[in-house]
Formats: C-alpha cells, structure tokens, sequence
C-alpha cells in the first residue's frame, strides 16, 4: 500500500520497513492509493476536505496519474454525485449515508472532512492504513480501517467511531465500508446474490443493478444467513464468467444482522454500504469511548470469478480460518444412523464401524445430555449438558477411553447459544433468556436463544466448551450448532439500552469463542446453523470448517458446494456422504470429496463392495487430500450449464491435480460428449491420468492404457470424464511424471 501527497512525499520513502508515515492535510488535495499487487483503490481529498474514493480497479503502473483521475469526470457540484469515502448524513451528501447519527444535542448533522491518515507496514504481505475524518462542527470522530494483503488482493475494511460531545451520542446508522465503483463501465453493474432456507442454501441470482437502491439484509439475530447472504459479486460491464471480465467479491465478517446496500446514482456510480444492519440497532455511543465496526472483506479481479475466488480462498486459508494451512479428520457421525435413539452398546457399535471405515474420528450427535428433561427429541434439554444417564451411565469420558481402544478419536455434538423451556436452566435463569417480558414466548424448533449480552451467559457458554475439555482432555472434535432465530428480542440484562441486543449478542457470541480459541487454539470446531444458516468470516475466525447444508442428497450438494467455492476454501466444507438421495455410493462420496470429507451412514447396512469401495475412496483420499485442502480450485464447467458439473484442484507446485466430474442431468442421451479443457497446470509438464474412486467390478472410463498427456494438451484439448448415465461420476487423478 502507498500513500502520496501531492508534490510533498516521495514515493521511495513509503515502503520503507515498518515505519510509520504521518500525514496532514495540506492546501493541496491528498491522494492515497491502497495498492495491492494487482489492484488500487484510491482515495482523494476535495476542495472542501471531503475525503471521496475515486477508483477502485487494477493498479496503474504510472502511480502519478492517480491523482489525474478524479479530474475525468466533469460532474457539476449540483448533480448529485457524490464519492465520499464514508458518507455522512445530514449535511452536504444526499446519497444513501454509511453513518447517521443523533449528537448529544439533539442534531442529526453530520460532516466529515478529512483529517490525516497514517498507514503502517505489519509485515511483508499485510499494511494498515487509517484514515481519520472529523466533524468541523462536533468532536466526532470516525476512523476508517484498511487492512491489505498484498499477495492475495484483499482488502479488510472497518470503521472506528468516536465522540467527546456532552453527552450520549445515538448511532442510528454505522458502516462498515462505503465503496464508490464509477460509472464508466459498458454496460452497468451486475449483482450476483445469494439467497437460501434451509436445505436450500446459496441460490444464486445475477442480474443488473437498476437506479435507486437495492438491498441486502438479515434480521434474524442468530443464523443470519439463513434467507439471505452478506457475500455477493459485482460485476463491472457485464456479468464475470469463471475466467474473464472485472468482478468485485465482497462479504460482511459478521454473524449478525447485516445489510448491504447498492445504490446506483444519476451518473452510473455504485456506492456499496456495507455493515452491521442498523434495523431496530441504534447504538447508543458515551462520550470517548470507541464503537468498532466489523469488517467488510472484498477483493477484486480483472479476471473473471474464479481469479477472485482464489484470491479469497488463499487469503482464508493464510490469514482468516483457523489451522487454514494444516490438517483436517475425517469422521463417522451418528446424526442420520441413530437421531436421538442411541445408547452405550449402539454407540460401542459405531465406534468400530469408525475403525473399520477407515476415518479419524466419531462425532457423536444431538441427544447425548439432559437427565430431568431428557433429550430424546428436539423439544427438550437444551441448556442441560449433563449426560444423560439412561443412555450414557458411564459418561463421555469412557467414550472418549472407548474411541481410544479402537484407534480413532471422539468428537460432539453442542448447541450452547440455546436453551428448551423444557430444561433446568430454564427454570434457573428466565433472565439468562431472550424472550420479550410482556408477550407469549415464540419458538423456533422448540428453542429459544440465550443473552449472549450478558457477561454471565458469555461465562456459562464458555463453561460448556471448557467443561467438556477438562473433563475429558483428548475430547478431539466439537461441533457447534445454532438452530434459532431470534424472535422477540429482550435483554433483561441491556435494560435501557435494548436497541444494542443484536449487536452485543455477536460480540458476546465472539468473545466467548476467542476465549475457547485461546485455551484450545487448534481443536477442530465445525461451525453448524441448521445447515448453513451461518457462514461467514466473522465466525470461521474460530473454526476450522463449516457444516453446508443439512441437505445432503449429493445431486443438491454439487451445486451448493459450487456455489459456497467462491468465497471458502475446500478445507473449510464439510461434506458427509449420507443416505440423502438416490445416488449410488460412488456418486455421494465422490462428491463429499471435493471438500473435507465425512460420513453419517450405517456402515453395518453397506453392502460389501460399497464398504470396500468407501475405504478404497478413503485411501485416495488420504493421498489426494493435500491438493484438495490446500491446492487452487478451478471451476471447468458450470452445474448450472452442462450435463455434468466439473471442477479441479491442483497444487502450488503442479505436480498433483484431481478433477471431479459429476453427472447432473439425468435425461436420457445426458452427459458429457466434449472433452473438458482442464486448467491451472503447468503446460511444460507431462501428466498421467488415472481414473481412481472405481467401483468393485468396473474398469475406468479410460480404458486401461497409460495415458499421459502435457499439461499444454490438458489445458487446450481437454480430457473427456465420460459422465454419463453409465458412470454418473469420474474422479481422475492427475500426476506429473
Ligand atoms: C441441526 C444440524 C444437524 C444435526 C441436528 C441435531 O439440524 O444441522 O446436522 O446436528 O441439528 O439436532
């Protein structure tokens, strides 16, 4: 990241190792780039001291001309375009506000000039830049947040909100990120979106923005993502395909409500406002103290969706989830086999059909805790975790003892946000329930969720997690479900300040997962919401994978594991081959291998080759896990479009790639005729091709000759999978030779 003013900084100077620059406004206008290796954003100051964003795109080689940019666009003062770097409302801006607020006085005017702004280097790969705006008028003060990383074309953006009026100042609207894409493309702005319920999740829309405002929004408190997704692509022109066009990712680092609004102004320009959804959210704000926004995460490409995606992936991988760059287990989960019907001899059985399948770990389900208000269904216990007695005497520990004597780990099941009226904590802690004091109590699965406000809740959560580990210290897998919305919001901890529930909810939700994270850095924790009602950033910080969709017939996960691959990585996707479906064994593991593999079916029901076939499929996977884990992902062919989907790993040193072929239209005559061209190899390099995952008693597609060919030929001619109604998915193996 640079940072010039005009005429007064050298440009040599700004890189210079971690050292601190300084800058204050000067009569001239200050020009600030935030570079990363292929894009800028570049901010600038106005006649006025407006900070304004002027360009957002590939960098500029001449790094001078940046501040020839705004002079371009011949826009009158009077015509209601506006480019402020975070628009306030009330005063001079008129377009859609990132921030609103009520001073101490009463007054609702806010201005914003620019101050100064410091960027630091924390290291190679990563600067900060910051911003500082302030109200001529008020002590109040916003500080705005870049924090880029240099290889990967990421930016994180967020704000920080102070004030020393006499008094509360109310926060009526609070942004995290305000960006101005200008109007000089060909052919507008095309917004890719994502909306979903559950078993349903990440349906995609593309279409293009029209003038006025479009917005994107949660308000359902917890599983936020349940109806609608923060994340989203804009494309500049026309709508991105895998490989060309100019496209922007971005997504809210929150598992709250969000909103994204897009508004598209009189002369073309985007303005995207991004943050925390302000709906019933006022935030009230005591004098020096400060209000940090979450952050907005994007990145940009000149090339095509896939790029971006990349881009996200290895950025989630390096910097975001947790152990991003390590390992994962693979595991045998009870939820499908058993539901809540299971005791000690049951579970013994499983633990050696864990052994004989050949995966890490046993992760019991829901169902193992509540003694006065046993969970045998979905309606009671919650908030209970005690083992139950009936179905587990002896306790988790000797499971985990258990798990240990047959050579695999133990993992479980939590949902500790939640609470079923039908429990003892209920009774013990009404106060600890959000749940309005003067209306009838409204479920959702039977549930209702805890005040993660309140310090004391925060305490019992992390109790659950911590107990469970200090009980049983090589406990090796958690997974943490959230399966209530949140209905009829009351804190009675908030008091007065009701308006702050949704937001000190996630926080509190936060803070007790980063204490998790700093007694249990690295244990394995699946993010669950019902499926996928919540994914995103702010939580994966946390986690190490996240658990998609309850829908696991495999002909809906080709799509809806397509389709979360734009913004996560294949390590962080937990997919388990289930009895969802009608697919044969082969299909349902093949397509859970396209990410971080699981099963939750009855090993003892499997037929012998289907068993021999899974752990043949486990052994591959074990060899190929690497390139899938940690290797580039490239989409070859669309769901959406062809007969069979197909995508492709391959990695760093592109020595090793697998394709993933899978069958998604089961017409008659469907499948794939043409070969596909395969990509991110290296065309100097010879590969051999194997097709592996074969079902006992079939050859390969390929016929049984060596076949290799140059990654040149791979990547123009292309290799034909075959999928067809006869092998409905083909798995190939590529190594260099
Ligand atoms: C949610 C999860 C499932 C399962 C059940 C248990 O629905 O998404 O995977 O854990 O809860 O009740």
């Amino acid at each position: 990241m640079r940072t010039t003013q005009r005429k007064t900084l050298p440009l040599g100077l700004l890189f210079a190792g971690s050292m601190l620059l300084a800058s204050r406004a000067a009569a001239q206008d200050v020009t600030i780039p935030v570079e990363t290796q292929h894009n800028a954003i570049v901010l600038q100051t106005d006649a006025e001291k407006h900070l304004n964003m002027v360009y957002l795109g590939a960098k500029l080689a001449n790094t001078a001309e940046y501040a020839r940019i705004q002079k371009m666009y011949k826009q009158a003062d009077d015509s209601g375009v506006q480019n402020d770097v975070y628009t306030p409302s009330g005063s001079a801006s008129l377009g859609e506000p990132a921030i609103t607020v009520t001073h101490a006085d009463g007054n609702k005017s806010l201005n914003l000039a620019y101050v100064s702004h410091t960027v630091s280097k924390v290291d190679d790969d990563i600067s900060l830049l910051v911003v500082t705006l302030k109200d001529p008028a008020y002590d109040f003060e916003v500080k705005l947040y870049y924090k880029t990383y240099f290889k990967e074309d990421v930016t994180e953006q967020w704000s920080v909100i102070k004030h020393n009026e006499k008094g509360i100042v109310t926060l009526n609207k609070y942004a995290s990120a305000n960006l101005n894409l200008k109007g000089n493309t060909t052919g507008g702005f095309w917004l890719k979106q994502y909306h979903g319920n559950w078993a349903m999740e990440v349906q995609p829309e593309e279409a293009r923005l029209t003038h006025g405002i479009k917005t994107i929004d949660s308000k359902l408190g917890t599983r936020a993502n349940l109806y609608e997704h923060s994340m989203f692509a804009i494309s500049l022109d026309k709508p991105a395909t895998e490989d060309e066009g100019k496209v922007f990712y971005g997504a809210m680092e929150w598992s709250g409500n969000f909103r994204v609004d897009f508004e598209l102004d009189v002369a073309n320009n985007l303005k995207i406002i991004a943050g925390i959804n302000n709906a019933a959210s006022e935030y009230h704000l005591k004098p020096n103290t400060e209000f940090t926004t979450p952050a907005f995460l994007y990145t940009y490409s000149d090339h095509g969706k896939g790029d971006a995606s990349r881009k996200l992936q290895s950025w989630a991988r390096k910097y975001k989830i947790v152990d991003g760059e390590g390992s994962r287990l693979t595991l045998l989960n009870n939820w499908e086999s058993t539901y809540f019907d299971f005791n000690e001899s049951k579970l013994a059985g499983l633990l050696k059909d864990t052994k004989k399948l050949g995966v890490d770990l046993f992760l019991l389900d829901d169902g193992w805790f509540g003694n006065s208000h046993p969970r045998n269904g979905d309606n009671a216990g919650l908030g209970d975790w005690q083992e139950n007695k009936q179905k587990l005497p002896n306790g988790i520990s000797s499971l985990v003892k258990e798990a240990q004597a047959n050579g695999v780990k133990f993992g479980i099941w939590i949902e500790p946000e939640m609470v079923n009226p039908a429990s003892d904590l209920y009774k013990a802690h009404p106060d600890w329930v959000i749940k309005q004091p003067n209306r009838p109590e409204k479920y959702f699965r039977n549930q209702l969720v805890l005040d993660l406000a309140n310090p004391k809740v925060q305490d019992f959560v992390f109790g659950v997690v911590d107990g469970l580990f200090t009980k049983n210290p090589d406990l090796a897998y958690i997974k943490w479900d959230c399966n209530a919305v949140i209905y009829n919001a009351y804190s009675a901890y908030l008091k007065k300040d009701q308006s702050h529930i949704y937001v000190d909810y996630v926080n509190g939700l936060y803070n007790v997962l980063k204490r998790v994270r700093a007694k249990y850095p690295k244990v394995p924790l699946m993010l669950c919401s019902g499926g996928g009602g919540r994914v995103d950033y702010g939580a994966l910080q946390y986690f190490t994978e996240y658990w998609p969709s309850d829908n696991t017939d495999p002909l809906e996960r080709v799509f809806i594991q397509w389709e979360y691959s734009f913004f996560y990585p294949a390590i962080t996707s937990s997919n388990h081959v289930t009895d969802w479906g009608k697919q044969p064994i082969k299909y349902r593991v093949d397509v859970a291998m396209m990410g971080k593999m699981g099963f939750d079916i009855v090993i003892g029901k499997l037929s012998e080759n289907d068993l021999s076939f899974c752990q043949s499929a486990l052994k591959n996977y074990d060899a190929l896990k690497d390139v899938i884990w940690h290797g580039d992902q490239y989409r070859l062919a669309s769901p959406w479009d062809n007969d069979a989907a197909s995508i492709m790993y391959v990695n760093t040193d592109k020595s090793k790639a697998v394709m993933f072929n899978y069958l998604v239209n089961n017409r008659y005559g469907s499948g794939s005729k043409v070969p596909v061209r395969l990509k991110g190899l290296d065309p100097n390099k010879k590969y051999r091709v194997k097709e592996i995952n074969l079902y006992p008693g079939t050859g390969s597609v390929l016929g049984n000759e060596d076949l290799t060919f140059t990654g040149d030929f791979l990547m123009n001619v292309g290799i034909n999978p075959e999928a067809s109604t006869y092998h409905t998915s083909v798995v190939l193996q590529l190594e260099a030779i």
